[in-house]
């Protein structure tokens, strides 16, 4: 670009630096958490916090944007609806959700986390379930001190050693090492004596998340935690009502993770045991991939399935005095008379079933490359509740060499279900994407697709999360929060086509911009907070650019202090 063009770029940046809007958004820039994000996450409890899944969305904002772009009665469409954020938030403002995701663990806690049902009979049950086997579990982790028995709550492990053994003596803690008999109970169990169901299945291999071909699930519990488990399984398998089959179920997936050997060992600095006078340890919780600790924490199944039991019910009991009902449909059709339609499939094929513009609004959170391969990250569960899984129609980037799932695939299906949604969306509809990524092709793959499709991009928003709701991107210039791209379906096809400016040749005029939104911080900006900042403003002038090149002008024309850019020192 001429040297002409580049101070006319210039010049119009700092034009639409003094428009309004930019000043608003300016004044904001100050502290690190609030600037430039238009949303802020509130923290997972309640309903939402029942049962782990991973990049769950925060219930707040996803309401906003339904509440905003839809009225009561209207179809909302989530077809990566994970553990159903959208299809509660749907339902609680009497909006009718329907749902897709490939992971049938995925609907059956969206299943769960939407569904009424009486506690006090709830209740009931799990007082029987107790009654009938929580002395047997708890036999498995007797622990005899002067002839007396009592009970172990947590095992510490090192490799096949154990190190540690924790107990209860009138509701205070004990924490001692193992007596030979301790050792020898442990033991005594073994996978092949276990006799009721528990996963046989390997692991596709995939350093990324530690799983490892030559590992089954069941390696990820000790044999005795696994004989608890399969014992607590086998014995909600014959609870009668189907509904609390289906609670009960949903509170042992909800604990497994914790019963396994992934939960690591915390050691607080500076805290010590009074007695032993040894590092005090507390229990970590299992986060995600397979990674098993080399010291890791053996937890009695039964109090991992009673702790999450009494939460889940906690949250159960409030959701009982909410006003919304849940009529379940089977098919769009059924839609008329009931409220929510939940498919377990892939979303490429299911949304064939839906007719021609006929829903309201989409929302979604597409599967975002190789961040997390749900189908593997889920096997665990999937294995538990003997769900056979699709994994050919998966939407990922698998680093499995199993899978054959790569970049290729992954742009080709993602890319069947946008025509879909394009398709089923009525004409001047709004659909809202969740979006997060740092990837120049994964964001020109996404704008040339919207835009062949007839979507004309509307508003660009950004989403930030609390320190306690999620842990997002931890690279340094990582994008700390998602943005949220709405889009229009155009009534005709004549719609603006997004162009791609070269930061090469555009430097002046990025710089520029960067500068003056620099400027108005006194301590500087984060990489994140820039990139934000660039992506909705040249996004909303149908513009775009590779988000590599701007961290190469950063460099070139930026100082760091810390992790913040200030304008170069002259
Ligand atoms: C980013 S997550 C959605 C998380 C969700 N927003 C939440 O709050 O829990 C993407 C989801 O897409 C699902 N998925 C991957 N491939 C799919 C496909 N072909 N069809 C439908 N769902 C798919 C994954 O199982 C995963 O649950």
């Amino acid at each position: 670009m001429c040297i002409s063009c580049t101070r006319k770029r210039n010049k119009i940046a700092e034009k639409l630096i003094k428009s309004d809007k930019m000043l608003k958004q300016l004044t904001l820039v100050e502290d690190e958490k609030k600037d430039e994000i238009n949303h802020i996450a509130e923290s997972y409890t309640g309903i939402y916090a029942m049962h782990k899944y991973w990049s769950k969305k925060p219930y707040n904002i996803i309401r906003e944007f339904i509440l905003r772009y839809t009225n009561k009665e209207d179809i909302v469409l989530d077809p990566f609806c994970g553990s159903g954020i959208s299809i509660s938030e749907s339902i609680i403002t009497e909006r009718k959700p329907i749902g897709i995701d490939i992971n049938p663990s995925a609907i059956f806690i969206t299943k769960q986390m939407v569904e009424k049902i009486p506690t006090t009979l709830l209740e009931r049950e799990f007082k029987n379930l107790r009654k009938e086997i929580k002395d047997e579990i708890n036999s498995f982790y007797t622990v005899k001190r002067g002839g007396k028995p009592f009970i172990g709550t947590h095992f510490i492990w090192k490799g096949d050693n154990l190190m540690e053994v924790w107990y209860k003596n009138k509701k205070r803690r004990i924490v001692e090492e193992p007596t030979e008999e301790d050792v020898r109970l442990a033991l005594s169990f073994s996978y092949e004596k276990i006799p009721y169901y528990y996963p046989k299945n390997r692991f596709f291999h995939n350093s990324r998340i530690n799983a490892n071909r030559e590992h089954h699930i069941y390696d990820l519990f000790t044999p005795r935690n696994l004989m608890g488990l399969s014992l607590l399984m086998d014995r909600i398998e014959k609870i009668e009502k189907s509904s609390f089959r289906k609670f009960f179920t949903f509170c042992f997936t909800a604990s497994v993770g914790q019963a396994s050997k992934m939960v690591f060992v915390i050691k607080r600095r500076g805290k010590y045991n009074k007695k032993s006078r040894k590092p005090k340890k507390e229990v970590g919780s299992w986060v995600i991939g397979y990674w098993i600790p080399k010291e890791n924490f053996e937890i009695n199944v039964w109090n991992c399935f009673e702790n999450r039991y009494r939460r889940i019910i906690k949250a159960k009991k409030i959701q009982e005095s909410t006003p919304y009902t849940v009529k379940e449909a089977e098919t769009f059709e059924e839609l008329g008379s009931q409220n929510v339609l939940l498919v377990n499939g892939p979303a490429q094929k299911v949304l064939k079933e839906i007719p021609d513009n006929s829903v309201d609004y989409v929302i979604t959170d597409p599967p975002h490359g190789n961040r997390q391969p749900y189908l593997e990250l889920s096997m665990m569960w999937n294995n538990w509740l003997k769900k056979s899984v699709d994994y050919e129609d998966e939407i990922v980037i698998s680093e499995s060499k199993d899978r054959n799932k790569d970049i290729h695939n992954y742009y080709q299906l993602l890319n069947k279900v946008f025509v879909e949604i394009e398709r089923v969306l009525k004409p001047d509809h709004r659909f809202s994407l969740l979006f997060n990524s740092l990837d120049d092709e994964t964001w020109m793959n996404l704008l040339l697709t919207m835009n062949d499709l007839n979507f004309q991009l509307e508003k660009v928003e950004t989403l930030g999360y609390s320190a306690h709701s999620v842990v997002q991107d931890t690279r340094q210039a990582g994008l700390k929060t998602d943005f949220i791209l709405t889009f229009r379906k155009a009534l005709t096809k004549n719609i603006q086509n997004i162009e791609l400016i070269s930061v090469r040749n555009d430097r002046g005029y990025i710089t520029s911009l960067i500068e003056t939104y620099v400027k108005k911080s006194e301590n500087g900006v984060y990489t994140y907070l820039i990139l934000n900042f660039l992506v909705s403003e040249l996004l909303q002038q149908n513009k775009f650019f590779r988000l590599s090149e701007v961290l190469n002008v950063l460099k070139m024309e930026f100082e760091r202090e810390g992790n913040k850019w200030i304008r170069r020192k002259i």
